[in-house]
C-alpha cells in the first residue's frame, strides 16, 4: 500500500539540477550514500525512454506515441550488485544508456510536453523515507517544488565537454572533442528554451559553478549548506 501523500510530502528531498558535465551524478550519487537516502537520476528515465523509443522505432513527430512510450515503460534499478543497473524490458542496457546518441535523443524528446507529463508521477514515486536526492534538470523547479534544498550545479561548457570527453574515452569510445563540445552546446541550448520544463535554477536555488572545483571542492560545499 503507498503512504498517504500528507506523509510523502513529509519526505525531505534535495534536489540538484544543471546542464550534463556539471558534476551533478558524481555528487548527487555520494551525497545519497553520505546521508543515507534514496536516490533518483531522473536523466537515466529520459534516457530509457529514448532506448524504448529507438528500440521500437517510435517516429520522433508523433507526440502520442512518444507519451505513451514513456508511459508504459517496463524498468527497474538492479541495486543488488556494486553499481545499480539500468534494465529496460528485461534486457540490461547500463552501458547503452550513457551513449552520446541515447542522451542527444532524450534531449530531444525530453522536449515533448506528453513524454515528461508521463515521466512526473514516476519520478515523484521515488520520494521515499528516508529522504530522497534528486539529479535532474527540473528536480526542483517542477517535480519536487517543496524541496528542503536546491542546488543548481554548473560549470563552463568547454569544461563540461572536457569532463566528458574524458569519461567517453575512458570507456572506450571513439569521441572528438570539438564534436562533443558543439553537441553540448546544442543540448544546453534545446533544454533552456523548450518550452515545458526549461533548465534553470528554481528562483529558492543555490548555485554552484563548478568551473576549477574538484569534486572534492564540490561535494564539501553541498555538505555545508546540507
Ligand atoms: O542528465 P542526463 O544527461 O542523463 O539527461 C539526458 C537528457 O534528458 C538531458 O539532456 C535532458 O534533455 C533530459 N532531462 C530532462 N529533465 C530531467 C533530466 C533529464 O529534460 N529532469
Amino acid at each position: 500500500m503507498n503512504a498517504p501523500e500528507s506523509v510523502v510530502a513529509e519526505v525531505p528531498v534535495i534536489t540538484v539540477d544543471g546542464p550534463g558535465g556539471s558534476g551533478k551524478g558524481t555528487i548527487t550519487t555520494r551525497l545519497a550514500n553520505y546521508l543515507g537516502w534514496h536516490f533518483l537520476d531522473s536523466g537515466a528515465l529520459y534516457r530509457l525512454t529514448a532506448l524504448a523509443v529507438m528500440k521500437k522505432h517510435v517516429p520522433v513527430d508523433d507526440e502520442e506515441a512518444l507519451g505513451e512510450t514513456a508511459g508504459n515503460l517496463d524498468i527497474c534499478f538492479d541495486t543488488s550488485g556494486d553499481a545499480v543497473r539500468a534494465v529496460l524490458e528485461g534486457k540490461d542496457v547500463t552501458d547503452d544508456l550513457r551513449r552520446e546518441d541515447t542522451g542527444v535523443m532524450a534531449s530531444r524528446i525530453a522536449a515533448i510536453p506528453a513524454v515528461r507529463t508521463a515521466l512526473k508521477e514516476r519520478q515523484r514515486r521515488f520520494r521515499q523515507a528516508p529522504g530522497l536526492v534528486a539529479d535532474g534538470r527540473d528536480m526542483g523547479t517542477v517535480i519536487f517544488p517543496d524541496a528542503r534544498l536546491k542546488i543548481f550545479l554548473t560549470a563552463s561548457a568547454e569544461v563540461r565537454a572536457e569532463r566528458r570527453y574524458k569519461q567517453l574515452k575512458e570507456k572506450g569510445e571513439s569521441v572528438n572533442l570539438t564534436r562533443l563540445f558543439r553537441e553540448i552546446k546544442a543540448r544546453d541550448k534545446r533544454d533552456e528554451s523548450r518550452s515545458v520544463a526549461p533548465l534553470r535554477p528554481a528562483e529558492d536555488a543555490v548555485i554552484i559553478d563548478s568551473t576549477g572545483l574538484s569534486i572534492e571542492e564540490v561535494f564539501n560545499k553541498v555538505v555545508s549548506l546540507v
